[in-house]
């Protein structure tokens, strides 16, 4: 099991400046988040450090700027939300590191907040650059990481910078611990049955995660275009579906290695003539194979039925990727099924990954989830068992 150190292990005293490392990659239409789960998260931690009377130096990522100034990856859309959400005045700073920078985080009094703007605008992130770790550190005295959700990526924010700090300054907070403690229950799982449930367009890039998964699971279901592939690789008739040709071989694989976990397939699925102006929809046995005009769009209800079995009985369950197009009313049925049948579930319930965490917030259904992670690579590559960067850097 990892732990890691925590923020109340912290020698904060009243005023000590505080480098918080968070991921407030939102989604955002224009200026507008559209979804503000990874700044709520991050509230609890927020609050502790300031009731300890800390100030918050608050960096984060958005998007990918490539090391360029880009207005369109602002983080000024954050500032309004943060302050409404924690109730105080958040300050402003245009760049990460500088002198102006350097002095408005030293005049912070105990509790307040400095919000500043993209660390990607600096080619010295994503290169995990010293240098410009050392330009970070000259910000605060201390260092959290709750930027779990990027805490995969080897990036001075994550790295190079927590290395600069002797070990006793910094910490992982609240968010990072909370993903930990939830994310180890699918890598030491105890209690059995665990049913991981897996979908999503395509196998690639999940392959590592599925391979650690048949070997904890006991049983893992595959729907979406990732069962499009394995079913493609099992001779099925997959008609214009998309299938990941590339890893059709993995998937042979995979299916065939007598792993641990029973691997289970759609038994049926809901196909169609075309994705956005379907003329016929209708639903197949896979054994009769899907038309050569045809592409396979969400399971099936036989498939919903034998899936819905198997989470009923798991005291474990993990949820990646979506089981068809379920931004489509017509083809959303599986996943609304699979949110429901793991919603109701009796059972510790952790959802990871972009898709398949808007499918349980659309569904209305994410609280009843034990745990739906903010990060979608990270979790993915966390229940691999790969080591995070941001993690190693934080264990005791
Ligand atoms: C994410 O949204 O997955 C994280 O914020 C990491 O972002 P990245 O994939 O651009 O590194
Ligand atoms: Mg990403």
């Amino acid at each position: 099991m990892i732990s890691i150190r925590t923020i109340d292990k912290l020698p904060l005293k009243s005023g000590s400046r505080v480098f918080y490392r968070v991921d407030y990659n939102v989604p955002l239409e224009g200026t507008k988040i559209t979804d503000a789960t990874r700044i709520e998260e991050t509230l609890p931690t927020i609050k502790l450090l300031r009731e300890r009377g800390a100030a918050l130096v608050v960096a984060s990522h958005l998007g990918r700027p490539k090391g360029k100034r880009d207005p369109k990856y602002s983080l000024k859309p954050v500032l309004k939300q943060l302050s409404q959400l924690v109730g105080a005045d958040v300050q402003w700073a245009d760049d990460c590191i500088g002198p102006e920078t350097e002095k408005k985080a030293s005049q912070l009094g105990p509790g307040a907040l400095l919000l500043v703007e993209n660390l990607r605008f600096h080619e010295g992130e994503e290169e995990n650059d010293r240098a410009f770790a050392e330009e970070l550190k000259k910000l605060a005295d201390f260092y959290v990481n709750d930027a779990f959700g990027a805490s995969h990526r080897a990036h001075a924010s994550i790295d190079a910078l927590p290395r600069l700090y002797s070990k006793r300054n910094i910490a992982g907070g609240l968010l990072m611990a909370k993903e930990l403690q939830f994310l180890q229950k699918v890598t030491h799982v105890s209690d059995r049955p665990f049913v991981a449930l897996l979908g999503g367009a395509k196998i690639a890039g999940k392959i590592e995660p599925l391979e650690a998964l048949v070997k904890t699971a006991d049983a893992v279901l595959i729907g979406g275009g990732m069962a499009n592939t394995f079913l493609a690789a099992d001779g099925v008739n997959m008609g214009r579906s998309l299938v990941d040709r590339e890893s059709m071989e993995v998937a042979r694989r995979i299916a065939s290695s007598g792993s641990r976990a029973q691997i289970i397939l759609p038994l049926d699925l809901v196909i169609a003539d075309s994705l956005d102006s379907p003329t016929k929809i209708r639903t197949v046995d896979v054994t009769g194979g899907v038309g050569a005009e045809e592409m396979a769009l969400d399971i099936g209800p036989k498939t919903i039925q034998r899936f819905s079995g198997e989470l009923k009985s798991a005291k474990t369950i993990f949820w990646n990727g979506p089981m068809g197009v379920f931004e489509k009313e017509q083809f959303a049925k599986g996943t609304v099924a699979m949110t429901r049948a793991v919603a109701e579930a009796n059972a510790t319930t952790i959802v990871g990954g972009g898709e398949s965490v808007e499918a349980v917030k659309k569904s209305g259904f994410a609280d009843r989830i034990t745990h739906i992670s903010t990060g979608g690579g990270a979790s993915l590559e966390f229940i691999s068992g790969a080591k995070l960067p941001g993690v190693e850097v934080l264990r005791k």
